[in-house]
């Protein structure tokens, strides 16, 4: 084994040289670093240069012209490794988040697992020093990505990793997509679909004690990189987006139901139920046209056949709305709370309608 410590700075001149010294004193044999500056105007890379004339630890530095984010640094230093002798990569922050201490852990783990993840996320794991949004934000975003692109470690957002060769080696770095945060997701995304092996020990992430976090800005431009990641995966795509209509159709079921109540009347119970039989049948046909032209770009053009599929797996999805919402709420069955009764129909009859929709409706062949 032969390893590479790549720690990307951006202004980490109160950092750098204390973190260089951490790495030297734990003397492992076979190990070197790389710092990927990105012309820090805090002069980081003088630091840089004037340790790596000291001994026990070789340093190299590559500076690149130009703030390229944090995603651009990694793939050019995973470039530059592939290009030396290393058998084996690890990310590190510059900031301390990531503790010295845990790179002997990672060491060890079996030589040929495609990707160790220091893991906050699992057992044993943790965050020491953010805020409740900071952790939120995080913890939320994780598991937002998990779910969209069928993620299965447990901290998918992670910096500090250990990588193969072999697996930097697969990488098609001109396709790569993000250039900033979001490029530690699309790494574990590869992985998983190349199947490479990915293990996951437990790490307490600690938050800067000096200095600046670059984060801000980023949660925006990661959701479009992982936005455009799913399209690799139509079906949650799909699925994102019909509930999307969903709800904007739920919302002009009971706009409709409201304006026509005031012309049709609501005196008797029979005028109510023809205001809601209008209301359902605009957001109906609502609904049905932006799946089609939209969720699920159709171009059948039997429209009429089209439509009364729609409309029949609708009604089935009313049907099991009711009666889940019935099961779960009558005294006779569950006698649970209507909330959960609501919740489960919906959820229940959702998932019905996009099925259906998806394998019958618009099925295309
Ligand atoms: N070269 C370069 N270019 N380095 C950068 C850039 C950049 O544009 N932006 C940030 N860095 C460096 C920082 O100098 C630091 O060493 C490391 O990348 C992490 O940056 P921070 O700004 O400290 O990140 P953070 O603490 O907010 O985020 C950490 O947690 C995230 C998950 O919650 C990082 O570990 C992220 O990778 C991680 O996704
Ligand atoms: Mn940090």
């Amino acid at each position: 084994m032969k390893t590479l410590i790549i720690i990307p700075t951006y202004n980490e001149q109160e950092n750098i040289a204390n973190l260089i010294e951490s790495l030297r004193n734990l003397k492992i044999s076979n190990l070197e670093i790389l710092v990927v500056d990105d012309s820090s105007p805090d002069g980081t890379g003088d630091i840089v240069t004037h340790e790596s004339k000291k001994p026990g630890l070789a340093i190299h530095l590559l500076t690149q012209t130009t703030k390229g984010g944090l995603g651009k640094a990694y793939a050019n230093g995973f470039q530059w490794a592939i290009k030396h002798d290393y058998t084996h990569v690890i990310s590190m922050d510059a900031d301390f988040s990531h503790d010295p201490k845990y790179v002997p852990e990672m060491l060890k783990v079996d030589e040929n697992v495609g990707i160790v993840i220091g893991s906050r996320y699992i057992k044993g794991g943790g965050i020491v020093g953010w805020d409740t949004k900071r952790y939120l934000n995080s913890y939320g975003a994780n598991i937002v990505t998990r779910i969209a692109l069928g993620l299965k470690p447990k901290d998918v957002t992670a910096g500090y990793k250990r990588y193969t060769r072999e697996f930097l080696e697969s990488i098609d770095y001109k396709h790569i997509i993000a250039s900033g945060y979001a490029f530690q997701v699309e790494m574990i995304y590869e992985a998983q679909n190349y199947g490479f092996s990915i293990v996951e020990i437990p790490i307490i992430f600690a938050d800067r004690r000096v200095g600046q976090s670059k984060i801000s800005g980023e949660l925006k431009r990661s959701a479009k990189v992982v936005w455009k990641l799913t399209k690799k995966r139509e079906g949650v795509r799909q699925f994102i987006k019909f509930c999307i209509v969903g709800a904007i159709n739920t919302i002009v079921d009971w706009a409709f139901y409201a304006i026509f109540k005031t012309f049709i009347g609501s005196s008797t119970q029979t005028l109510k139920q023809i205001a809601k039989a209008c209301s359902f049948v605009i957001a109906a046909t609502s609904s049905y046209i932006m799946n089609r032209k939209w969720t699920f770009r159709s171009t059948d053009n039997q429209i009429l056949k089209q439509a009364i599929k729609f409309i029949a797996i609708s009604v089935g999805g009313l049907v099991i709305n009711n009666s889940v919402f019935y099961l779960i709420t009558s005294p006779k069955f569950l006698h649970l709370a209507d909330i959960l009764g609501l919740i489960s129909g919906t959820a229940i009859a959702t998932f019905w309608n996009f099925f259906g929709n998806r394998k019958w409706t618009f099925k295309e062949d």
